[in-house]
């Protein structure tokens, strides 16, 4: 067995998902399907998440828009269905929007998610509609 003691160490140190071939991803977002879809308490959940994470110190109180953009006009660079919102949260997105999948549970992602897609659309939006730079 001399031969193989390193090999059995390696082993025991690769973390079990990996050698099953899991990912880290959580099981939420696996499926993107909001385990929240119409509950009110999570969107007002994720309405407090939304201040105490400082998702307002760059897309502003009410997400209504500041240094980034608002999120409460109806229009969505990176697509408003509750999946795409998702990864746009957990993965982060190009242009300054942080990942927050490494420091929050999918759990309160999804809670953010509720409460960004819930908010209502003004019929009038007062900012101007975004454009795609190359
Ligand atoms: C450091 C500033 C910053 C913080 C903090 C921040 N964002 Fe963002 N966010 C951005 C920017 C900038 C974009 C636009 C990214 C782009 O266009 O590539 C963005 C994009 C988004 C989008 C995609 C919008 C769309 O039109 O598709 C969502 C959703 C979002 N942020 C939610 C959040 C949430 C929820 C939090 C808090 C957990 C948060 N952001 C914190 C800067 C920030």
């Amino acid at each position: 067995m001399r031969c193989c003691k390193g090999l059995l160490i390696a082993a025991l140190l690769v973390p079990a998902g990996f050698v099953h071939g899991e990912t880290d991803v959580p099981s939420g977002a696996a499926s993107l399907s909001n385990p929240y879809t119409g509950d009110a308490n999570a969107a007002v959940a994720g309405e407090k998440l939304f201040a105490s994470m400082n998702c307002d110190g760059c897309h502003g109180g009410g997400a209504l828009g500041f240094t980034a953009p608002s999120l409460a006009d109806g229009r969505w660079r990176f697509g408003g269905d509750d999946g795409a919102v998702f990864h746009s949260i957990f993965h982060g997105r190009p242009h300054g929007m942080p990942a927050y999948g490494a420091i929050l549970p999918a759990d309160a992602v999804w809670m953010l998610v509720t409460y960004v897609t819930t908010r209502p659309v003004p019929r009038e939006v007062p900012t101007a509609a975004w454009q795609a730079t190359p």
